[in-house]
């Protein structure tokens, strides 16, 4: 048997500006022919998702999925592309269990605090920011994990911590958290495509 050369086929799900995924595609791409990853397809639940013209102006695919819940055309619309590896870049919303099974090991998300703390369902943006500070934590961070049928349950992979700071408010903690999910999350990507090439 010939082993597959040439970089990870990777798909990106979103639901927001995508500003996680710029990242990832600026990383790739500025590592030219040494990049361990392709970003093939963007799929995101709005139209008018920002993720989705990010990925038009970096003339990377970009699909709208018409409904989330619909396991097997997600999978279908996957396969399309070739799809690899799946990453989650602000996605809100449940992936079906055919995709998460079909894809297992190969599915990972970034959360915006240190698991297994402030994670699980209607743990998302503000609300996750605002109930660490009402904690009185001293550091929060962001995760990459896993992802299986459960909100923010999987594997972790990898953290990257930031201080609390006096006086924050969930915007100041939410813009320091987010400058390092966009330095982790390509970094972790890259290490976990080295890792799936080698078992192609
Ligand atoms: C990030 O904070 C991510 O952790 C969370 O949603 C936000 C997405 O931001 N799940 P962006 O769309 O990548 O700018």
């Amino acid at each position: 048997m010939t082993a597959r050369t040439g970089p990870l086929r990777v798909a990106v799900l979103a639901s927001g500006g995508g500003s996680n995924l710029q990242a990832i595609m600026d990383y790739f791409r500025e590592a030219g022919d040494a990049r361990s990853a392709d970003v093939v397809v963007v799929a995101a639940n709005r139209a008018s998702a920002g993720a989705l013209d990010r990925a038009r102006a970096a003339r990377v695919p970009a699909e709208v999925i018409r409904d989330p819940s619909d396991g097997g055309a997600m999978t279908r619309l996957l396969e399309s592309y070739r799809t690899e590896c799946v990453v989650l870049a602000g996605y809100l919303k449940l992936v079906p269990p055919e995709v998460t099974a079909r894809w297992r090991g190969r599915i990972v998300n970034i959360h915006p605090a240190l698991l297994p703390k402030f994670g699980g369902a209607g743990m998302y943006g503000r609300r996750v920011h605002e109930a660490v500070l009402a904690a009185g934590e001293t550091e929060s961070g962001a995760t990459v994990h896993q992802v299986d049928d459960v909100y923010d349950r999987g594997a972790i992979i990898a953290q990257e911590r930031v201080p609390v700071k006096p006086g924050d408010t969930a915007d100041t903690l939410a813009a320091r958290v987010l400058a390092a999910e966009h330095h982790l999350y390509p970094r972790t990507l890259d290490a976990l495509a080295r890792q799936l090439i080698t078992s192609r």
